[in-house]
């Protein structure tokens, strides 16, 4: 397989959260961008990085298009529904996208010419672990139709791969989060489910802060999970993608911090950093929601060479909160 230096990449989803901050990341380091989305959930705003084509990863003759014409090195696949609570309401559009979307990009790559693949996979496929931190080599047992997604197109990857010699690497992340250090970038959902935004908000004076559960098995009571900056998750991308490129295997590969962080200490950093509490209020455990969920990130440091440097809590805090105080956001 060709090594070089420079490559062109194409980023499903690089509207989104994680994929906007990967698009950045690659141009800043002289590579060539290409965002394919269809603006479901991402802005277009966001994509500054390179030309956008607007097209669903399920249309067959459009992404083959947009890969024929600017013919990129390999791929980068965020374009995914994402949250858990939507997918045990609607099934259907999580199959739908997650996996049929999936399908159809190996299916493109099968018949246009294989290339790279690197996914967003994600700790749920886990679902409720029995060991912490978690290796790759877990048991996978998702307990929702979000998790089930993830790992069905994992299979997909496997059997493409024996099939049609199909390069992947699948990076399942634990908890996103943070924003780009210069603010050209961040977390942009609509309705937002992930904590940090939600603590944040709720500082503003927006919304109720809910905190699902205070008597867990943790020394406060609240939720342990391990947040990892966006910005540590691009720089894994990429690493993922040289790794691809290099001819060296393909593989699953979680992304986190190996540190826990609980959802008391979120809150009490946040209130720190924005110099202003954060109302919440608790509320009684949420089905589903595992006490404790850290990833063991030996993995990534052996194969990709890949270590977090922007995680710590602070930096994940302050960056949010600039990106929060901006204003970009609509809400
Ligand atoms: N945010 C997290 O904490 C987290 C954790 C684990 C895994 N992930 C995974 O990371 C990926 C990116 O997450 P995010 O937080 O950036 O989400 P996001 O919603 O911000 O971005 C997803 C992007 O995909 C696009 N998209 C959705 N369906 C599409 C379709 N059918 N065709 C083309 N484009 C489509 C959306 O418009 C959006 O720009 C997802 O695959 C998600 O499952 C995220």
């Amino acid at each position: 397989m060709r090594r070089k230096n420079w490559m062109k990449v194409l980023v499903t989803g690089g509207a989104g959260y994680i994929g906007s901050h990967t698009c950045k990341y690659l141009a800043e380091r002289g590579h060539s961008v290409v965002t394919y989305d269809n603006l479901s959930t991402g802005h277009r705003e966001l994509v500054k990085w390179g030309p956008f084509v607007h097209g669903d990863i399920r249309d067959y003759a459009s992404l083959r298009r947009a890969i024929h014409t600017h013919e990129p090195d390999g791929l980068i696949h965020f374009a995914s529904v994402i949250a858990v609570g939507e997918s045990v309401q609607n099934p259907g559009l999580y199959y739908d996208i997650n996996c049929m979307g999936s399908l159809t990009i190996m299916q493109v790559l099968r018949d246009e010419g294989v290339r790279p693949l690197v996914v967003s996979g994600s700790a749920a496929v886990y679902g409720l672990p029995n060991v912490c931190p978690v290796g790759e080599s877990a048991v996978t047992n998702p307990i929702n139709p979000y998790g089930r997604t993830k790992l069905v197109m994992e299979w997909m990857l496997a059997d493409f791969e024996v099939a049609h010699k199909l390069p992947w690497v699948a990076l399942r992340y634990f908890n996103a989060s943070g924003a780009d250090a210069d603010g050209e970038t961040g977390e942009w959902h609509e309705p937002e489910t992930h904590l940090i935004p939600n603590v944040l908000r709720a500082v503003r004076g927006g919304q109720e802060l809910k905190v699902f559960g205070n008597d867990y098995s943790t020394p406060d009571g609240t939720c342990i999970r391990d947040y990892i900056h966006v910005s540590d998750l691009a720089a894994a991308h990429v690493a993922a993608l040289e790794h691809l490129l290099a001819g060296r295997p393909s593989t699953s590969i979680n992304l986190g911090t190996g540190r826990g962080v609980s959802v008391a200490e979120i809150i009490a950093k946040a209130s720190q950093v924005t110099g202003k509490p954060v109302p919440y209020t608790v509320y009684p455990r949420r089905p589903g929601d595992p006490a404790m969920l850290v990833a063991d990130p030996a993995r990534g440091r052996e194969v990709l060479g890949w270590e977090a440097k922007y995680s710590d809590l602070e930096t994940i805090l302050s960056s949010a909160w600039a990106w929060e105080c901006a204003g970009k956001t609509a809400h």
